[in-house]
Parts: C-alpha cells; sequence; structure tokens
C-alpha cells in the first residue's frame, strides 16, 4: 500500500487492525466539497502572503478541482489506508500535480482543516434544513386557512377541555417550528468563526492571513484562540441540540395524527399514498410515516448524547476522540431534513374530518366554562361560579344529557343568575368566538394569526 504522509518516524508498517480501526474515510468523504473549497482559498492566501509560489498555487487549485470533478462523478478511487477525506485528496493532488501539491499542507493541519470542513458543511446544511422547516411551515398555515371554519375539541390531559380551532392547532405547531429556524439561524451565527491558520493547535509562525481566509469562506472573523478553535464542537453539539428540539416537535405532532387517525378519534384522514399497510389484516391502514418520525426522534436524541459524552472529558486540545462527531452528525442531518420535508408533505396532503370533530364537542361538557364564565358576567365570583357549573356537569352527566339539553327551569335551580340568554353561550360557535384575546382561538385572532404568520415567512 501507498506510504502513509504522517509514515517518515515510522520503522513499522501499521497493522491493518489498527488501519481498519482508525480509518474514516468511508463517512467523512462527505465533507470531500468543503475540504476543496478551503483547500483552494488556503493556497491562494499562501500565495498572496508569498509563501508558496503564484504558479504552485494555481497547480494546486486547478489540481483541486480536477479532484472534485472525479469525486462527484464518482470516478474517485478512495484508498481506506489513507485514513480520511482530508489525507485522501492532498494524496491525489501530489500523485495529480507532483511537488507543488506536496506544498499545500504549509501553515495547516488536518485539525484546523477538519474544524473548517465540519463549519462549512454545517452552515449549507443549516440552511437548507431552514428552507424545508419553511416550507413545513407554509403546509401549515396553507392548511390551516383551507379549514379555517373547522372546530375541534381540545385537549388537556388528553380530556376533552374547551373547542378550538382546528387552524388554531395547527398555528400551534408554526409558532415551534419558527422558534426552531432561530434557534438554527443563532447556532449558524456562532459556528460562523474560522478555525483555519490554528494549525494543529497553537498557531503557526508563517505569515499566514486569517482575516483574508475567513473573508474569502464566508466566515465572520478567524477563530479567536487556536487551542478553542480545532478542540471546540460545541457548534455540532448546539446543532444536536436545536435537531432534537426539532424531531421533539416532530413526534408531538406526528403522535397527534397517529391518535387523530385511530377510529377512536377519526378527526383525519391521511390519503393512501401517505399510509401502509399490513401483510397479515387486510382492513389496515396505518400511520406508518408518523410513526417514524416519532420513533427517529430516539436516534437524534441519542445523538446529542453521545457526543456530548465524547467532548466531556477531553483535554485541550485536539484528540482522536473527537473523529467521532462525525457520524451522529451526518445521521442527523439527514433524519431531521428527510423527516421535515416529508412531515411537510403529510400537513399539506391532511383531511380533518369537521362533521366528526363536531360530534366529539359535542359529546363531553366542553362549554362549561362558559357556564361559568356567564355566572361571572352576572356577578358571582368566579370561584363559585365553578361550583354552580361543576354541580351542572355532575347533574346533566347523571342523567346522561348534554348542558344545552337541560331546560331552563332546570337550570335555574343551580342559580337565579341564569336567564335564557345562556343557551347561546353553550353553543359550541359561541364558545370559541368569545376566546379572542390576543393569541386565543377566536377566528378573527386566528385569522390574524395567519397573516402574521404569512409576513414572517416571506420576511426570510
Ligand atoms: N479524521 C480526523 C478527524 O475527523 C481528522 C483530524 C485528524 N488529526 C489528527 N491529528 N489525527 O478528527
Amino acid at each position: 500500500s501507498k506510504e502513509k504522509p504522517w509514515a517518515g518516524r515510522f520503522k513499522e508498517k501499521t497493522a491493518r487492525s489498527v488501519e481498519e480501526f482508525t480509518v474514516s474515510v468511508e463517512f467523512d468523504s462527505r465533507l470531500a466539497y468543503w475540504d476543496i473549497l478551503g483547500s483552494k482559498v488556503h493556497a491562494r492566501m499562501l500565495a498572496r502572503q508569498g509563501i508558496i509560489s503564484e504558479e504552485d498555487a494555481q497547480k494546486i487549485i486547478e489540481g483541486l478541482e480536477k479532484i472534485w470533478r472525479e469525486i462527484e462523478s464518482g470516478r474517485f478511487r478512495w484508498r481506506s489506508e489513507l485514513e480520511d477525506v482530508h489525507m485522501n485528496i492532498e494524496a491525489a493532488l501530489i500523485e495529480l500535480i507532483g511537488p507543488a501539491g506536496a506544498r499545500l499542507h504549509t501553515a495547516r493541519s488536518r485539525n484546523d482543516q477538519v474544524a473548517t470542513d465540519v463549519r462549512l458543511y454545517l452552515r449549507d446544511e443549516i440552511d437548507d434544513l431552514c428552507r424545508r422547516l419553511q416550507g413545513l411551515q407554509q403546509a401549515l398555515v396553507d392548511k390551516a386557512e383551507e379549514n379555517i371554519q373547522v372546530i375541534m375539541p381540545g385537549f388537556t390531559h388528553l380530556q376533552h377541555a374547551q373547542p378550538i380551532l382546528f387552524a388554531h392547532h395547527l398555528m400551534a405547531y408554526f409558532e415551534m417550528f419558527q422558534r426552531d429556524r432561530e434557534r438554527l439561524a443563532d447556532c449558524r451565527r456562532r459556528l460562523n468563526y474560522c478555525p483555519l491558520g490554528s494549525a494543529a493547535l497553537a498557531g503557526t509562525g508563517f505569515p499566514v492571513d486569517r482575516h483574508f481566509v475567513a473573508r474569502e469562506l464566508g466566515f465572520t472573523a478567524p477563530c479567536a484562540n487556536s487551542l478553542d478553535a480545532v478542540s471546540d464542537r460545541d457548534f455540532i453539539i448546539e446543532f444536536l441540540g436545536a435537531a432534537a428540539l426539532i424531531m421533539m416537535h416532530l413526534s408531538r405532532l406526528s403522535e397527534e395524527l397517529i391518535l387523530w387517525m385511530s377510529s377512536e378519534f377519526a378527526f383525519v384522514d391521511l390519503p393512501d399514498a401517505y399510509c401502509t399497510g399490513s401483510s397479515i389484516m387486510p382492513q389496515k391502514k396505518n400511520p406508518d410515516v408518523p410513526e417514524l418520525i416519532r420513533g427517529k426522534s430516539g436516534r437524534v436524541f441519542g445523538h446529542l448524547l453521545s457526543l456530548l459524552t465524547t467532548m466531556k472529558a477531553l483535554p485541550l486540545a485536539y484528540n482522536r476522540d473527537m473523529q467521532e462527531d462525525k457520524e451522529p452528525l451526518f445521521d442527523t442531518v439527514d433524519t431531521v431534513k428527510t423527516a421535515v420535508a416529508i412531515m411537510g408533505e403529510i400537513v399539506a396532503h391532511l383531511k380533518p374530518r369537521p362533521e366528526r370533530m363536531r360530534e366529539v364537542c359535542e359529546e363531553g361538557f366542553l362549554t362549561a366554562t362558559d357556564l361559568a364564565d356567564y355566572l361571572v358576567e352576572k356577578g358571582l365570583a368566579f370561584r363559585e361560579a365553578h361550583a354552580v357549573a361543576g354541580r351542572v356537569v355532575a347533574y346533566a352527566l347523571e342523567r346522561g344529557r348534554r348542558l344545552w339539553e337541560l331546560s331552563l327551569e332546570e337550570l335555574r335551580r343551580f342559580s337565579e343568575l341564569i336567564d335564557e340568554d345562556l343557551l347561546e353561550r353553550l353553543s359550541i360557535e359561541g364558545s370559541v368566538a368569545r376566546r379572542n384575546s390576543f393569541g386565543g382561538t377566536a377566528p378573527e385572532r386566528v385569522k390574524e394569526a395567519i397573516a402574521s404568520a404569512r409576513t414572517r415567512l416571506s420576511q426570510d
């Protein structure tokens, strides 16, 4: 096998088992695009500073571009004995252009190189993920607007609570994903500093221009401390934290869709194209997609904990342990991106069943709070009103009747304050319309929320 770039002080060949144990190229080759991007700017900087010649820099850049075309088209031969993406590309460059290629690694180490690659990679992936989240938010707003007249039972403790607009429920998720996007933007802002020029850990004696490199790669500035630059993985952990929250939100939405699709709820329907069947039970139409999203939240939470644990006792600066950051990161990126995208499709194809939701609204005592509120308006203190309404509910329950099926005469036995105008107050529509405090479920408020959501979406 080819000699390793670092083999100078070694007298023996690396054991095969060690090569197999330490290799990372099968997963970090994913960083090739950003590795080459960083190397090109590094080469240009070396020439500008007179550290290498312009001709050598030119050869390096052309060589790297040729290598990228090979990688992109799948013609590049990755060699596991060259360990990782960085040494594979460097070795290929030297093979391709000769001595000039051997000058690329001047004033650089794989430690600042890998830290830069991952930041560049993650910055792009964050932008992609944000666009997907926007798509999902768009689907939620569209679905909310389309179904603005649909009323559903709202729950607390998974018990019927108060009637709400289905649109209001959807818009709650809009807010969660809005916060998720803000968190990602924040994470992006903090990770956008350039490690290059920190070299192995101490900086370099070559007259590098770290500011030029940072600027050319779109970073805000170079990282301030060379030790921190090569040993910081906070930005990955932060991203995994943000990703874990996204998955938690997706999982809650999934859980609701699964419940709502059951025949016990039967609140929504999903088209066949988004469901799967059973190999034994012919009648089945299962919500496997939301179930898998819910399930995949577990692996993302695991990745977050795995990297925190990997990092927690590492002395400064670089340690090989940190190579273990990549698989959890890549798997999280893949998982979250696909989960967000498919949830967007599901929301877009969701069909609420307003009649069924209505039926359930009428089953429970969802307007019992309205009865209490009514008594308060007539002068009763809320605590007393609550007790009166509670006794009315118990009375109706015992007789298997609904609130509005009680006669005025029966109702007046509980309080003299009750009049005919109560009946309108106990209607589902009336109950929803009255909850018009800012952020409430009244149709006018939800329409405002939808309008504000559209503005917020168009602003970024
Ligand atoms: N493959 C390594 C990683 O991902 C690159 C940096 C290796 N540096 C070193 N000195 N071994 O962490």
